[in-house]
């Protein structure tokens, strides 16, 4: 099927730097109004899975064979790397089909441009790049990659790899200069923590390495099983992807493949959360309760019912009240730090007290004090937030302060009474596919807009 008519996303600003994503058009609105307090009933479909559809892109670079990825996410992310994919000549070809946003992508003549500041410091996935070009070309230029503002963020794991596997790699003056000439070389890699980017970045560079890698205290988030299978029906030789330690038997030329996007466990574990919090009920085909490790008995312990049914999971409250619960995040099958905020607005409503712990980021608190703007009840020590459950949230002007934070501010504002105005959008539109569109579709008065009402 042709590509229908492009739909509305983003900021203004994105417009130009997004002209070449045929389904990107900026959105009009700049703000989102929220009138809380309706409960959420219909079918809000899961997408692919924004952290699977990344890396899955740049693994097409390592091919000059068609890779074709369908249930894409209609992201800001997914179209911001689409274009950086352009730059460095990849052919893009999308389509909409019955099962979503697909992309056909062409690397054929993939040249390792060096890859510039304005989309790079949009998005630290862009860091992956980095892996693909130097195993397909020998060379890659990217200045340090950006992304959330929700902590250190290094790339020093993936830099450390790299060198290990034969790469020279420079830092000038804020930029990442890596050169392998006579190509890199498999080798034993012990990452210091599960970094889930380095992890990827280094699975990309070792297919096209001569010989064996193993990537010891590997991460093993379900996005990198997600990738290694996509990369193994290209041809790669990949085991242990899954686990804390996957080999590599590299070297061997990649073929074409035709993949489908995981569905996105952190998309389904926020919208489960807003069917709670409204009393609602949704409907969430592709939802898949076994992605959601540690957080699927703890959001049940909160009183978030998740039942399978045919046509997907139903969300809701259970019988009770919202329960206050220990959230401590962790690598996979931890809590996923990307779930700790939308869960925070979760029990901003829920009888007694939260503690709950943020160890992967050290700045990803950036929602409470918009989440007190709205009336709840937070204080903060060091690294562990307690949240103390209050009767009702009132709505609020606010900003989005990263992706997950922005999607926190969402559901506290479809509980919260009243109207709440969020800024800072192009967060939410970074990490979500037409939330709001997808949301009112559900019942809930929300719209996108320039003016206040
Ligand atoms: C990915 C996800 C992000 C998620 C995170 C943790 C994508 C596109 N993003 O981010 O949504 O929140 O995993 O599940 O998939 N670190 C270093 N040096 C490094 C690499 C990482 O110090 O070279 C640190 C980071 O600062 C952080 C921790 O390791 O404290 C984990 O980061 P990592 O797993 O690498 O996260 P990302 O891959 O950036």
């Amino acid at each position: 099927m042709a590509l229908s008519t492009p739909r509305a996303y983003g900021g203004a600003m994105n417009a130009p730097l997004l002209a070449a994503v045929p389904w990107w058009r900026p959105a009009t609105g700049h703000r989102l109004l929220i009138h809380g307090g309706r409960p959420l009933v219909g079918t809000y479909p899961i997408s692919g899975a924004k952290n699977a559809a990344l890396p899955l892109m740049v693994s097409a670079l390592l091919t000059p064979h068609l890779v074709t990825l369908r249930n894409m996410p209609a992201n800001l992310d997914v179209a911001v790397l689409a274009a950086l994919l352009q730059r460095l000549g990849c052919e893009m070809h999308w389509s909409h089909t019955p099962s979503g946003l697909s992309v056909t992508i062409s690397a054929d003549r993939v040249k390792p441009r060096e890859i510039a500041q304005d989309l790079v410091t949009r998005m630290r996935a862009s860091v992956l790049l980095l892996g693909a070009l130097l195993a397909r070309c020998g060379e890659a230029s990217m200045p340090l990659p950006g992304g959330d503002a929700i902590g250190l963020r290094g790339v020093d794991y993936h830099l450390a790899g790299l060198r290990a596997l034969g790469a020279t790699v420079e830092l000038d003056d804020g930029m990442i200069h890596a050169t392998a000439p006579a190509g890199l070389r498999g080798t034993d890699i012990v990452l210091p923590r599960p970094s889930v980017g380095a992890t990827e970045n280094l699975m990309l560079a070792a297919v096209l390495a001569s010989g064996t890698t193993t990537i010891r205290n590997a991460a093993c988030e379900p996005e990198i099983a997600d990738m290694a299978a996509c990369l193994s029906a290209m041809g790669a030789s990949i085991s242990g992807a899954g686990t804390h330690e996957i080999a590599i038997a590299g070297g061997k030329p990649l073929g074409g493949a035709v993949h489908d996007v995981l569905p996105d466990r952190i998309e389904f574990g926020t919208l489960a959360c807003a069917a709670a919090i409204t009393d609602g009920e949704l409907l969430l085909p592709h939802g898949r309760i076994d992605l959601l490790g540690a957080a699927a008995p703890l959001l049940a312990a909160a009183g978030v019912m998740l039942e399978e049914s045919d046509a997907g999971i139903v969300a809701r409250r259970g019988r009770d009240d919202l329960q206050g619960i220990d959230v401590t995040t962790g690598p996979y099958p931890g809590f996923a730090t990307d779930l700790q905020a939308p869960t925070m607005a979760l029990l901003t409503r829920a009888s007694g007290a939260s503690a709950i712990t943020e160890t992967i980021f050290e700045q990803r608190f950036r929602h409470i004090d918009e989440l007190r703007r709205m009336g709840a009840n937070i204080s903060v020590v060091g690294r562990t937030a307690v949240v103390r459950g209050v009767e009702r949230l009132s709505g609020a002007a606010a900003t989005c302060g990263d992706v997950r934070a922005a999607a926190a501010l969402v559901i506290a504002g479809l509980s919260a009474s009243g109207r709440t105005i969020l800024d800072g959008l192009d967060h939410l539109d970074r990490g979500y596919d037409r939330m709001a569109e997808k949301l009112a579709a559900c019942g809930a008065d929300i719209v996108r807009g320039s003016e206040t009402r």
